[in-house]
């Protein structure tokens, strides 16, 4: 099989070195992919939300199967498109893609079914939003813009000020363009997060294993938040019994309800939950593979990966056994100086080999060639991986190998997977 990944980041490298094991598959291109994806597939210069750039990529280079794995392109309908070509996909539709697209959308899908999720009002004026808010004067608040932010459409205002500088930044000032339109205003949750990945064909939903992301820049979640600076699996707040609760309440009524709404989910579902003191509920929708939660659970996953792809497009998911290595794993961003905020790019990168260090698996998310060398390109930079008996292990691991890789800059995390050494030690 010949296989095209769509994306950059380190997400589509753990993707494509997953891909790459499946004996079915004998050649990966990714595009636009980045300097230390180059080592494991071919990569293109097409954007990865031009639509009919990749469309023809898919053509040129004959692939049997496309892999979509940002949110942008699966929201603008590229699995439709290439479907509408002849291609085989592994992502969901613009129809069901709109789970993420859409935080209207899915708080109403929510509120439609019976799945928990917190409180909330939909406003598409700033003034009567700031009404809203003044009148219930309760603190912090959430505020979310309807659309894709790239991830930074969530404001928790701790004040009656900060909260309506940020209904007008959102829907006067349109900081995040026409993903402002509208809002939601919702009720302030709190417990421990846990990020749980689904495969499913929108017949049955199958949950990879569970993990734990660190989305604020500085040690003890302090910071701007970011994409995610690291990644554990598992995480030790999503016990059996949660497990049980969130596939009964949560994972089956969403596959159910998107059906009913008649946009069957086909593809990898995220469901980002809080671990609330009245049960879980949902954070958030994605409709894709997390980043950086994918660098730490698809290393754990012992089914090939192409199987579960051809089950999903088949409809045949059920009659699949998926497989887990016990082992834990961890993933520790390596990002750039100043990030999340601007930083500088084109920094020489030293301690890899092809992109790669003995004893852990280095995904790059934000590497670039330049004559000869390795250089960052992006915020996020490396994701350094590693697995292990236990998740101490595994972080050991990880960090002995972040002292090994050298930039100029470099910024990480020393306290990826304290939350849940601490949790597991309760
Ligand atoms: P999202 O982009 O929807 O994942 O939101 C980003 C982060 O904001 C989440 O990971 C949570 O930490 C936080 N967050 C979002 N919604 C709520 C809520 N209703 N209550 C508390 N925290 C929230
Ligand atoms: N790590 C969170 C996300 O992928 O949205």
């Amino acid at each position: 099989m010949r296989v095209l990944v769509i994306g950059s980041g380190g997400r589509e490298h753990a993707l494509i070195r997953k891909i790459k094991q499946s004996p079915k598959v004998d050649y990966i291109a990714c595009t636009p992919g980045n300097g230390g994806i180059s080592y494991d597939a071919e990569c293109f210069d097409v954007g990865a939300c031009d639509i009919d750039g990749v469309v023809a990529l898919a053509k040129k280079i004959s692939v049997d199967l496309v892999v979509v794995a940002p949110d942008d392109p699966l929201v603008l309908g590229m699995v439709d498109a290439l479907n509408a070509a002849g291609f085989a996909t592994f992502g969901p539709n613009a129809a069901a893609a709109i789970i993420e697209g859409s935080k209207v959308f899915s708080k109403n899908l929510m509120l439609k079914y019976g799945i928990p999720t917190a409180e909330y009002k939909v406003f598409d004026k700033a003034q009567d939003a700031i009404d809203y808010i003044t009148e219930k004067n309760e603190f912090p608040t959430v505020i979310k813009a309807d659309g894709l932010a790239l991830g930074k459409g969530v404001l928790i205002p701790e004040t009656l000020e900060e909260a309506v500088a940020g209904v007008r930044e959102i829907m006067e000032d349109k900081v995040f363009g026409d993903s402002g339109n509208n809002i939601v205003v919702e009720e302030f949750l709190t417990g421990p997060e846990v990020s749980v990945l689904a495969f499913t064909d929108g017949k049955c939903v199958k949950p990879m294993v569970s993990s734990m992301d660190h989305k604020r820049a500085l040690d003890g979640d302090k910071g701007l938040n970011t994409g995610g600076m690291g990644t554990v699996s598992p995480n030790p707040y999503y016990t059996d019994e949660v497990a049980k609760e969130c596939m009964e309440k949560i994972f089956i009524p969403t596959i159910e309800a998107m059906n009913k709404e008649g946009r069957t989910f086909k593809g990898c579902l995220y469901f980002g939950l809080m671990i609330t003191p009245k049960g879980a509920k949902v954070i958030e929708y994605n409709c894709r593979f997390g980043d950086p939660e994918t660098q730490v659970v698809l290393p754990r996953l012992k089914t090939d990966i192409v199987d579960i792809f051809e089950a999903i497009n088949n409809e045949t998911l059920s009659d699949l056994d998926i497989e887990w290595s016990d082992e834990a794993c961890a993933c520790v961003i390596m990002a750039s100086g100043g990030y999340p905020k601007s930083y500088p790019k084109g920094i020489e990168i030293t301690g890899l080999t092809d992109g790669q260090l003995d004893g852990v698996t280095v995904y790059h998310a934000g590497t670039a060639i330049k004559d000869g060398k390795l250089v960052t390109s992006g915020g996020r930079v490396l994701g350094v991986t590693a697995l292990g008996k236990d998740l101490q292990a595994a972080l050991a691991k990880s960090y002995k190998a972040v002292e090994l890789i050298k930039f100029d800059g470099e910024h990480y995390r020393k306290d990826i997977g304290k939350r849940a050494l601490e949790a597991k030690n309760n």
